[in-house]
């Protein structure tokens, strides 16, 4: 299972003054010293935390992967196009909320995501969509030809119960397969922190885990190098 750092934070952290500190692209850059696999940015429309002349130099200077979290909108689509990211992951956007809150409704949008893939694939950017594990949505995924499907895991960090937590697992291990058996390729993020990867790893299909919060906020107290070897730790089962 690869590992791939979200770095909004650094960058909303940054803004909060208006000024240049703390800088996200020292930070990625350092998160790839530290052994990440990737990095990924979410460029709202609203450009509240990433704006467009970080990913412009994320592009730049990265050595490992550039995963663009996006909404199907034009004006974002335009941008991914000239800046080729590794992989552009298609999620919801709502103005009003305070991060990412569920899977698209693929099968309900089905005409404007399959025309978003298209463009992107002319320009061989290949494309995720970000969707609940739900055998329907991943179905219609992959009829309109993404590439993968990243799962979202917010339901299984959030759930009330064990039960209710272990019930999410076998969900997502289940539409994990299903996607696998349509070709696609499968990530996973939202909510995942230091307690409960420790049961999440034991889905070994999923290839690759994008988290951002609980590292960055781990970080802040202990640095970045520790709160990443912790979390990779993690991963590889050492
Ligand atoms: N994946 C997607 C699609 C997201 O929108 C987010 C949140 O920005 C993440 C993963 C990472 O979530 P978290 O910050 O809770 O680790």
């Amino acid at each position: 299972m690869k590992f791939s750092l979200n770095i909004d934070h650094v960058a909303f952290l940054r803004n909060a003054r208006g000024e240049k500190q703390p800088d996200p692209i020292t930070f990625a850059l350092m998160a790839e010293q530290f052994g990440v696999d990737g990095i990924v940015v979410h460029l709202r429309e609203d450009r509240r935390h990433i704006k467009e002349y970080d990913v412009r130099i994320l592009r730049e200077v990265l050595t490992t992967k550039l995963d663009l979290e996006m909404a199907a909108e034009e004006e974002i689509i335009t941008i991914a196009c000239d800046v080729v990211p590794d992989l552009a992951t298609i999620v919801p956007e709502k103005r009003e909320e305070l991060t990412t809150e569920g899977g698209l409704n693929v099968i309900d949008n089905l005409d404007k995501i399959k025309s978003a893939i298209e463009r992107l694939h002319k320009h061989d950017i290949p494309v995720s969509l970000f969707v609940e594990p739900d055998f329907n949505q991943i179905d219609a995924s992959a009829e309109i030809g993404a590439d993968l499907i990243e799962i979202h895991t917010g339901n299984y960090a959030n759930a009330p119960s064990e039960e209710a937590m272990y019930d999410e697992l076998e969900r997502i291990r289940q539409a994990t397969k299903h996607a696998k058996r349509l070709g696609m390729g499968v990530n996973a993020g939202h909510g995942l922190n230091y307690l409960n990867l420790r049961d999440f790893i034991t889905i070994e299909d999923i290839d690759e885990i994008s988290v951002g919060q609980s590292v960055v906020g781990k970080a802040v107290f202990v640095g970045l190098e520790k709160a990443l070897k912790e979390m990779l730790d993690i991963i590889n089962h050492r």
